[in-house]
């Protein structure tokens, strides 16, 4: 069974494989991106199949060999949701009403949707512009696509939370470049993007695999795993006060995703050390600890930019302690020593909003006349 909270899966994970050396891969055909196994290959082998560098057939499904990524594709679809199944009219009325909240409440939630609004997509780019060309396994591309469709639903969700309460949708979708907490944020995940998007950029050597790696634990431990979560805490907090109740539901489903995001990625991570040990130098998980302490730096000013004088029971010294935390968990999971000793949570109600049971509350505040497929006619 699958959960949903960010369990420490250092090392070698149930269900990884350790690398199959020098077992003779047949020669096969290059093509653009990506290889076709040649006529007289024979069949695929499990023993073939490698996360990055891999020469066997990235178009053959089965044998499966990581079965993580499979069942993380397949949890992924059985937590499908759209932002319009969200009922959005207690929002609607409190952003209206004069007096429903107060001045500070309101820049919370316009700079955090100025952040996400824009970072999800910036998510979706990088995974089928960069992450998808150089992950040479069909198991995790097949994770990748569905990872992919859920960054257009995120980003969807932040465009409808905008559309529904009625904001100024070029201040919101502009901050990215206008405010400088966001910003900041953006331009250090930009030279890892270029990275991995760069149409020059091939791994297959150990300081191009390096440089993959580290724009995978970037992505997944500091974009994903970190640079969303002051995000997260506000507007669930603001949630739990019975405020903006449909945009928390929303950031609910959306949390969960990335939790998945993040455990799949760490995986990913993971299993590339486990196949590559050379690349793991002690250089390497310096460099690592250092941009994870730059990323709590830099999410740690966003905070006090989003909540300069402290609302709904939280501030900036809880978010400091908050960040800490999540930080070290991050440095456990892909196996790099803490960087702040002894911290710890103080919001331990975001536990509980990771795992969320869709039946819970999910069709109690869904639309009615919501349809999928099945209501398509064919006359
Ligand atoms: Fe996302
Ligand atoms: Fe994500």
């Amino acid at each position: 069974m699958l959960t949903f909270d960010d369990e420490v899966t250092t090392g070698t994970a149930a269900g990884m494989q350790m690398p199959a050396m020098g077992l003779g891969v047949q020669p096969k055909v290059e093509t653009q991106g990506y290889t076709i196994a040649s006529k007289d290959n024979g069949r695929i082998r499990v023993e073939d199949k490698r996360i990055i560098n891999c020469k066997a057939d990235v178009n053959q499904l089965v044998p499966f060999k990581y079965k993580w990524a499979w069942e993380k594709y397949l949890a992924g679809c059985a937590n499908h949701w759209m932002p319009q199944e969200v009922n959005m009219t207690a929002d609607i009325a409190l952003w209206k009403n004069p007096n429903g909240l107060t001045a500070d409440e309101r820049l919370l939630v316009k700079r955090n949707l100025g952040f996400f609004s824009t970072a999800d997509s910036l998510a979706a780019n990088n995974i089928v512009l960069g992450t998808y060309r150089h992950i040479t396994n069909p198991e995790c591309r097949q994770y990748l696509l569905r990872q992919a469709f859920e960054e257009a639903i995120h980003t969807h969700a932040y465009q409808y939370i905008v559309e529904s309460i009625g904001l100024d949708e070029g201040e919101i979708f502009n901050m990215y470049h206008e405010v400088p907490s966001i910003r900041d944020k953006d331009e250090f995940l930009l030279p890892f993007i270029d990275t991995l998007t760069n149409p020059d950029f091939k791994t297959g050597t150990p300081e191009a695999d390096q440089k993959l790696l580290k724009s995978l634990i970037v992505f997944a431990c500091i974009m994903e795993g970190l640079f969303f979560y002051v995000g997260f805490v506000q507007i669930l907090a603001l949630g739990r006060q019975n405020k903006m109740t449909g945009a928390a539901e929303q950031y609910q489903y959306i949390l969960r995703d990335e939790s998945m995001h993040l455990n799949f990625g760490v995986d990913l991570i993971n299993q590339i050390k486990l196949e590559n040990p050379h690349l793991w130098t002690p250089e390497f998980r310096e460099e690592i600890r250092g941009l994870i302490q730059k990323g709590v730096e830099l999410e740690y000013r966003y905070a006090e930019d989003t909540m300069p004088r402290g609302i709904l029971g939280l501030n900036a010294g809880m978010f400091k302690e908050y960040l800490r935390f999540i930080a070290n968990r991050r440095c456990q999971q892909i196996g790099v020593d803490v960087l702040y000793q002894g911290a710890s949570n103080p919001f331990p109600w975001m536990a509980e909003m990771i795992d969320l049971k869709k039946e819970k509350n999910f069709f109690e505040t869904r639309v009615t006349e919501y349809q999928t497929g099945g209501a398509l006619s064919w006359d």
